[in-house]
């Protein structure tokens, strides 16, 4: 395993000199919910850029993913995949097994004529028999603070809004749409489902209006 690769506390702000363990950014307190295992030890959460995961590590990611939505229509495809990798990821891991992820890509997204460096969240996923233990609620926590140190917006698309407002998070209720070579083209199956965090730097948004996405294969939202 490679959990003591590339820590460096000079390197990440987000993790800290003990190898493996997420240090806080600021006095904003780190999850309040049980995160506890079985045996009431407490569980760790890493946070990691894709190229210090090992090989090992990546294939039980994809792996876990596979598990996650494969009953679902579609399951998790290799465009998923893509979209998920290149950039910050959020682990919870029991016994060197990973149970809860979700990652932190960057995009760019438009809305009110402004570019938004935007902090996207992906693949956030609790393997089945670990779910509702709060593994999930701590790794949005540490989602939630990575974006608002970074970026000027947090985006996900999502079918639970219910799950991700807890966190502060907010739909956006106006037209979606991508922009591409073709210009920009509207996504009406995505309306609804994008939610957005403000960050300490949002600028005044009206959620009513347009918000454009860069393209990228599969599903752009
Ligand atoms: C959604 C998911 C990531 C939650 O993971 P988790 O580790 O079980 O989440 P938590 O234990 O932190 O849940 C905390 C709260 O979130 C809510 N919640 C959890 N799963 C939920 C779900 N599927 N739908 C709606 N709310 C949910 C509950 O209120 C829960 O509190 P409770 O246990 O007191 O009822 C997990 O169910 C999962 O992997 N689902 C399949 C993949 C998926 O849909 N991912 C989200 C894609 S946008």
């Amino acid at each position: 395993m490679g959990h003591d690769d590339g820590c460096d506390d000079a390197k990440d702000p987000y993790l800290s000199s003990e190898p493996g363990r997420l240090r806080r950014s600021s006095d904003e307190a780190w999850p309040v919910r049980s995160t506890l295992d079985d045996r009431g030890s407490r569980v760790p959460l890493r946070a990691a850029q894709t190229s210090e995961l090992s090989r090992e590590e990546l294939v039980a990611l994809r792996a876990m993913f596979d598990v996650v939505w494969g009953d679902e229509e579609g399951e998790f495809s290799d465009d998923d995949w893509t979209s998920a990798i290149g950039g910050t990821h959020f682990l919870v891991e029991i016994d060197g097994v990973i149970v809860s992820h979700a990652s932190v890509v960057e995009r760019v997204l438009q809305t009110g004529g402004r570019e938004l460096l935007t902090g996207y969240v992906e693949a956030v996923a609790t393997m089945p028999q670990h779910q509702r233990r709060g593994y999930a609620t701590q790794v949005m926590q540490a989602v939630g603070s990575l974006i608002d140190d970074r970026y000027e917006l947090g985006a996900l698309g999502t079918g639970l809004s219910g799950f991700y407002e807890r966190f502060g998070w907010e739909v956006w209720r106006g037209p979606t749409s991508v922009r591409t070579e073709r210009g920009l083209v509207e996504t009406p199956d995505e309306d609804g489902l994008v939610m957005i965090r403000r960050t300490p730097t949002t600028p005044a948004l009206d959620l009513d209006t347009l918000i454009s996405c860069d393209w990228r294969p599969g599903d752009v939202w």
